[in-house]
């Protein structure tokens, strides 16, 4: 039987900025396309065939993109009038369920066998089993202490270093019975790891279980690089990464790559991108749709948006140039560098050190140098 899934998209990603100043956090694009879309691809996987997307404010581009349906997986919409937490989402989302279901962050990246976490939930008889995953740091996450069997002792949100006493955290993806919803009070915003899961577990009535797979959170530039990456180099399996093929390459046809121009894999070109002679784009290079690569231009481990420019004999390292950012002729761009949306870096100028270029800001030739 197939289970409906709460799908929570209210958060602002304010670490990911000047990316996040036009785009909603979970619909900046991956590769191709938005975050999101791996969210439901991972739901679709599974065998869920109803998505109702929380949402704590205003869904537009999200409904605008996706509409009614991704594939077979259909969405509906739930508005929040005021953000209600992550427990009071879910409650409203969730109204009018009467059986199991799955409730999910809609902001991490995951790949895990939700048939195996249903059907240990089911053994256990919980009211609530929670996914877990390991992290090197547990203090940005809801670290979960386990019973042998799997319960959960405690629950604890953000974690302060000294209370850091095991490395599983909540992956942000549960299995729900309807009765979890009679302990979110409602008319307030509820947190349903600092509320209800501390209380269910009390009562013995939560479990957690880490399956193997894959997890990440995408909250920082160096994350979102590495969303690419995994994506590229197939480390969880992608509707995208079924497209790059055995040689790790897409280049769409629609695109133009000059003859002398060099592809490392993996490497992703989309749609109408131009690659000039000379042009090194890989390893590890995703070109978004209708981009421009200027003659000799490189561009490794690196994230080049949606019609975004790069100069002749401009390098871009390990850095992430925004949709229809420009960059001049003979510029470096490394070290974790974040280009906005539409903005312009004039040529010569040197960015590194993680320096973020807001959205349409102008930065003019040569005015920027690193020792
Ligand atoms: N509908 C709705 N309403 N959704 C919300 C609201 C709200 O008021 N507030 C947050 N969300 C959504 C966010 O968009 C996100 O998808 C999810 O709920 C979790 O909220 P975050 O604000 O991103 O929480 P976090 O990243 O600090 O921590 C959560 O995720 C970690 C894993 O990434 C917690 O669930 C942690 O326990 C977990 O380890
Ligand atoms: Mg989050």
């Amino acid at each position: 039987m197939s289970l409906p899934a709460v799908i929570l998209v209210g958060g602002q990603g304010t670490r990911l900025r000047p990316l996040t100043e036009r785009t909603r956090k979970d619909m900046l694009p991956v590769v191709d396309r938005p975050q999101l879309a791996y969210t439901f691809e991972h739901l679709r996987r599974h065998g869920v065939r109803r998505g109702i997307v929380s949402c704590g404010y205003l869904p537009t581009q999200i409904e605008e993109r996706f509409g009614n349906a991704y594939g077979d997986l259909a969405l509906e919409y739930r508005v929040e009038d005021e953000p209600l937490g992550t427990g009071g989402g879910i409650a409203f989302a969730a109204q009018g369920l009467e059986d199991t279901f799955f409730a999910l962050n809609g902001d991490s990246l995951r790949e895990a066998d939700l048939d195996a976490l249903l059907a240990f939930h089911r053994e256990r008889r919980a009211l609530a089993t929670i996914l877990l995953t390991p992290v090197a740091d547990p203090s940005r996450y809801g670290l979960v202490r386990l019973e042998p069997d799997g319960r959960v002792a405690s629950f604890l949100e953000k974690p302060r270093p000294q209370e850091i006493d095991t490395n599983l955290i909540n992956a942000g993806l549960y299995v729900l019975e309807p009765q979890v919803l009679e302990l979110v009070p409602a008319g307030r915003a509820v947190s349903i790891e600092r509320e209800v899961f501390p209380a269910l577990s009390e009562r013995g009535a939560v479990y957690g279980l880490a399956l193997p797979g894959y997890w990440l959170d995408v909250g920082t530039p160096a994350s979102y690089l590495q969303a690419h990456r995994d994506v590229l180099e197939r480390a969880f399996r992608t509707d995208v990464g079924d497209l790059l093929g055995s040689d790790f390459t897409y280049v769409d046809p629609t695109a133009v790559v000059h003859p002398d121009a060099r592809l490392v894999p993996p490497v992703y070109v989309g749609p109408g991108a131009v690659l000039e002679g000379g042009v090194r784009a890989g390893s590890v290079a995703a070109i978004g749709a209708g981009a421009r690569l200027a003659p000799r231009a490189v561009v490794e481990s690196a994230v080049v948006g949606a019609r975004a420019q790069v100069g002749a004999d401009t390098h871009v390292e390990g850095s992430i140039l925004g949709e229809g950012a420009r960059v001049g002729d003979g510029a470096r761009i490394a070290g974790l560098a974040v280009v906005g949306p539409d903005a312009v870096v004039g040529a010569g100028n040197e960015l590194d050190h993680g320096v973020r270029v807001g959205a349409g800001q102008e930065i003019p030739d040569r005015a920027l140098a690193f020792a």
